[in-house]
């Protein structure tokens, strides 16, 4: 039970990655502010967060069962919160999809929507009442970098955190009205379960209906570059935490937190050119012209923070 004074935290997602890597820096906060509860929809997978949680489990931190997909799940486990008192809701639970289009199931697109969408947006509408009516609250969204920006067979991925990015973007307005806080943290790659499962969907899946040149282009050209990108780029569920402790912990928190500075110039790209076509014709360029061999995200930062800045050096496509 939250002693007087803590802060209640709710986190979705938390058996791995970045929702553990959350939970248990909170739970482990030396003055003890927090209170978390740390939820993933099936028990069975809380060792790997109760070893990492050691003496915090029990004390700040408790696990309860929640599936974002699912109405009854995400209701009974607020309603058994005491008051349904949440100071801070960290939405963090979510699904990754990559392939080419043509080869992916409309049912697969749209588990991706039902966990990255619907899943954060069926939280907040449980939680966000009560925190209009107490008018305190914080509520933050893990999204990602390719929330700011599409990125090639990422499609149905990032339009799910497009979507979750527009809807907070139009809640937040109204939300300064009742004093509670929307923030989106951003992250590039991170190492967590995430890679693992892409890797493995991909190597099991056939992408049945691609035509052989798309489906060279997936395999020969993307997939290198974004294992490259992953052990060149990829940051720790820490450091993803600490982000978002500092968000949590800052009077005035922003909108929007990349969490990597490296992508800074991403998002900047598309501010540079309204009319969209630097951030197509660079995202190819860096694709086509600099994909698929080694040292890739050595190449895509000297591309990102020098040479394709400047219109001129894209090399014509
Ligand atoms: N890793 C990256 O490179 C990266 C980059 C940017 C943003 N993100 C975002 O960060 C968030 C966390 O991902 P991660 O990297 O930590 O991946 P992860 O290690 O695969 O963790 C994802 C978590 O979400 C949970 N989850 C999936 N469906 C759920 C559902 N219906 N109800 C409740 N929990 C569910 C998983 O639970 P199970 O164990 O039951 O499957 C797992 O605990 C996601 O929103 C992801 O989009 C990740
Ligand atoms: C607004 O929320 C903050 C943080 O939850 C709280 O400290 C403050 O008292 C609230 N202000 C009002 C006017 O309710
Ligand atoms: C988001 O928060 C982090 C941590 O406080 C900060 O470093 C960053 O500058 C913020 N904003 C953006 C746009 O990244
Ligand atoms: C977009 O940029 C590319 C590369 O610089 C150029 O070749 C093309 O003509 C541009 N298209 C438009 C519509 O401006």
């Amino acid at each position: 039970m939250a002693t007087e004074g803590q802060k209640v935290v709710l986190i979705t997602g938390c058996s791995s990655g970045i929702g553990l890597g959350i939970a248990v820096m909170l739970a482990r906060d030396e003055m003890k502010r927090y209170y978390v509860i740390a939820t993933m929809r099936d028990l069975k997978r809380k060792d790997k967060l109760v070893e990492a949680a050691g003496d915090a489990y029990g004390r700040t931190l408790s696990l309860l069962t929640l599936d974002v997909c699912s109405d009854e799940s995400v209701k009974q486990c607020v309603d058994s919160i005491k008051d349904r008192h949440i100071d801070i809701l960290i939405n963090n639970a979510g699904v990754g999809l990559v392939g080419p289009v043509e080869g992916l199931s409309m049912e697969d697109m749209k588990q991706v929507f039902e966990t990255n969408f619907f899943g954060a947006v069926r939280m907040i509408k449980e939680v966000m009442p009560d925190m209009k009516r107490r008018r305190s609250g914080h509520i933050i969204v893990i999204s990602s970098v390719m929330g700011l920006q599409g990125v090639t067979f990422n499609d149905v991925y990032s339009a799910s955190k497009f979507a979750i990015e527009g809807f907070c973007e139009s809640l937040a307005i109204q939300l300064l009205k009742f004093n509670v806080t929307l923030s989106m943290i951003e992250p590039g790659p991170v190492h967590t379960e995430f890679e693992m499962k892409m890797i493995a969907d991909v190597s099991k899946k056939e992408f049945a209906g691609t035509d052989a040149e798309t489906l060279q282009h997936f395999r020969t050209y993307y997939l290198p570059s974004a294992v490259n990108i992953f052990q060149g780029l990829g940051q720790r569920p820490k450091d993803i935490a600490k982000v978002t402790k500092k968000v949590i912990e800052s009077p005035r928190p922003q909108f929007h937190n990349l969490t990597n500075p490296l992508y800074t110039p991403i998002v900047a790209l598309k501010y540079a050119d309204e009319t969209g076509n630097l951030s197509v014709h660079t995202f190819y360029h860096m694709l086509y012209n600099l994909g698929g061999v080694m040292d890739v995200s050595v190449r895509l930062m000297k591309c990102l923070t020098c040479g394709c800045l400047r219109r001129q050096t894209i090399s014509p496509v």
